[in-house]
């Protein structure tokens, strides 16, 4: 497998690949990475000739400093991990000034209303520097296939909607949540928790559960009551959000329109790490 830590080595790769007529798939990560990259990487090798990571924890898409600095990085071992998985042909792991030449700014983005939604409420300017990142490697990589996980639905919609209206030439794929055994989705943010958080964070997963039996027998303001009541008993949660919402719009719901693709979102706070998760309603 290829390292590649600067912009100029990447291009030459990239371009001897082209030049023979190779086919490139693409999974842009944050590093300390998991079984829910790996399923990225699986799909990839599945379409494209080449498999391409990347490795960069992008400093725009972070609204609170805290966040930055504690987020998981160990670069070593998710080399290490990508060569053991045999999926990854190249890893880019670029510098700041690869990404941002003129300094860590991001570009601002009209997303058609989608960044306005949940995380965007509660974490602003967060879409701006995904897109701002996301565009920038799908430039410098030139993927004809680019992967993302559904844990960040709402991530994955935005970046259709960029790619779209960038008139970028990739076709975007989602690949459904992976979960630990327990149920809790897999997450570089996982690591942060405790075995007793990790224990205790399942209880996502299991009301996500529940919220799926109840729609449909039950409204969307009483599902909603019973969800907040579940994390207001517990020790260490807090809620920020819980929603409903049309898989296309990600605008929330109050009622269940028949033949509409309903998804619940959620994210919580297990002592200072924030979880998100999210489950398709059949
Ligand atoms: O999902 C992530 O890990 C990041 O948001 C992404 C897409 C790699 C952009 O930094």
């Amino acid at each position: 497998m290829e390292v590649f830590r600067d912009r100029k080595t990447l291009r030459d790769y990239i371009e001897r690949n082209k030049e023979m007529g190779k086919t490139i798939g693409f999974a842009p990560t944050m590093g300390a990475l998991h079984k829910g990259h790996l399923s990225l990487y699986e799909l990839a090798r599945k379409h494209n000739d080449l498999v391409i990571s990347s490795i960069f924890v992008n400093p725009t898409q972070f609204n609170n400093p805290e966040d930055l600095k504690k987020y998981p990085r160990n670069v070593e071992q998710d080399i290490q991990l990508l060569k053991k998985s045999g999926f990854v042909d190249a890893v880019y792991i670029p510098e700041i000034s690869d990404i941002y030449p003129e300094g860590a700014i991001s570009r601002h983005y009209d997303f058609d209303g989608l960044e306005h939604e949940m995380e965007g409420s509660f974490r602003p300017g967060h879409f701006d520097g995904v897109g701002t990142v996301v565009e920038e490697l799908l430039r410098q990589v030139k993927p004809d296939n680019a992967y993302f996980g559904e844990k960040d639905f709402q991530q994955l919609a935005i970046i259709r909607k960029m790619v779209k209206n960038r008139k970028l030439h990739v076709k975007i794929h989602g690949v459904p949540i992976v979960r630990e055994e327990s149920g809790l989705a897999f997450s570089s943010r996982n690591e942060r928790l405790n075995a007793k958080e990790r224990e205790a964070a399942t209880v996502i997963h299991t009301t996500l559960i529940k919220v799926n039996d109840w729609f449909r027998v039950m409204t969307v303001s009483e599902i909603k009551k019973r969800v907040q009541d579940i994390f207001d008993d517990l020790r260490g949660f807090k809620l920020e959000y819980f929603i409903i919402a049309d898989e296309e719009t990600l605008k929330e719901t109050d009622f269940y329109y028949k033949d509409r693709p309903y998804r619940a979102f959620i994210a919580v706070y297990v002592g200072d790490v924030r979880l998100i998760d999210n489950m398709h309603m059949d």
